[in-house]
């Protein structure tokens, strides 16, 4: 089988690809660059892409279905960024790649330990030897209310890393309820109002979860962590609510806009603008970083791999854990 790969990283992802198609007999060929309709040719003569977080939508689907692509594989846990519907009409297969969600699941502690040391304005402080105690005041995770939102495979994983510091409480809210020692479920409403900590682990839902209506809910002075979809959160009521001290601080691995962000180096590009970005990063008291949660050497083994896998897993007409149409 041959499986043509975009958005090959040759630094990282290269050698995990090449050994895993010699392990299992796969025929590879790549770009670097991302997939655009000047490039759609290149995957003639292969029966399925690899991709990642590119917008794939209708027009691309059928380009890729003209020269014979069946399986459409995302290097990702997330599909949002494949037109779905399109991809169900031409008959192509769209698939996932799963990874441990550990590495999500101490980012995103991370983040909170971070946001509650203030480190962002440690560095910005040493950075210009003043080395005073002055704005460095901290808090802790034990005591403290953590809700979570999502309580998947990262969402659960939060609730036993946060264990270990012992909360107050660890408040959880998803459609589905699945409760264990550490959690207790509630509606989203009593969720926000009552924790020192608010973190997300839920895809997209296609429009924020969080807009003016439910940071006026929000505990005073809690503490925001995002680490599953930028457009979970309207970034302008967000920054609204850093401003006037309903949030004390947000921890950020995704923001709306990613599009130009993820993952190029701008630094020679004068010309980079985002909404956002600005707003955000003159704050001491937001700590961003783009969209790096799941990036470890595991997680790049296991998305390479399982994209490959579950590639070949559709060519054979087998099960596949990672089929999402
Ligand atoms: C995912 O796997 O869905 C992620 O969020 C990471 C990806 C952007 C590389």
């Amino acid at each position: 089988m041959k499986i043509f790969v975009y958005s090959m990283r040759e630094f990282d992802e290269l050698k995990y690809f090449k050994a895993y198609a010699k392990e299992r007999g796969i025929e590879l060929d790549y770009t670097v660059d991302i997939p655009t309709l000047q490039n759609v040719h290149l995957a003639k003569g292969a029966s399925a892409v690899s991709i990642i977080t590119n917008p794939t939508d209708r027009t691309m689907l059928k380009a890729w279905k003209s020269y014979g692509i069946g399986t459409v594989s995302t290097r990702t846990v997330g599909y949002d960024h494949i037109d779905l519907c399109a991809a169900k009409d031409l008959g192509i297969s769209v698939c996932n790649a799963t990874y441990s969600p550990e590495c999500v699941a101490e980012y995103t502690v991370m983040l909170m330990l971070n946001c509650l040391r203030k480190t962002k304005l440690a560095f910005k402080k040493n950075a210009v030897n003043d080395f005073g105690l002055y704005g460095m005041t901290g808090g802790v995770l034990e005591g403290k209310t953590v809700g979570i939102i999502g309580m998947g495979k990262i969402g659960k994983r939060v609730a036993e890393l946060l264990s270990v510091f012992h909360p107050s409480e660890i408040l959880c809210y998803d459609s589905v309820i699945m409760e264990t020692n550490f959690e207790k479920y509630v509606a989203i409403d009593t969720l926000l109002s009552q924790s020192d900590i608010v973190t997300f682990h839920l895809p997209s839902i296609g429009k924020p979860l969080m807009s003016t209506r439910e940071f006026s809910v929000v505990k005073r002075g809690a503490i925001l962590i995002n680490t599953a979809r930028g457009d979970l959160i309207d970034t302008p009521a967000m920054l609204k609510a850093l401003d006037d001290g309903t949030l004390s601080a947000a921890g950020l691995d995704v923001i709306e806009e990613e599009k130009q962000i993820c993952y190029f180096d701008q630094s020679d590009n004068e010309n980079f603008s985002h909404p956002y970005l600005a707003e955000l990063k003159k704050r001491d008291n937001v700590i961003y970083t783009s969209h790096y949660a799941f990036y470890t050497d595991q997680s790049v083994k296991e998305m390479t791999e399982h994209s490959l896998e579950s590639c070949m897993l559709e060519q054979d007409g087998k099960p596949n854990p990672w089929k999402i149409v």
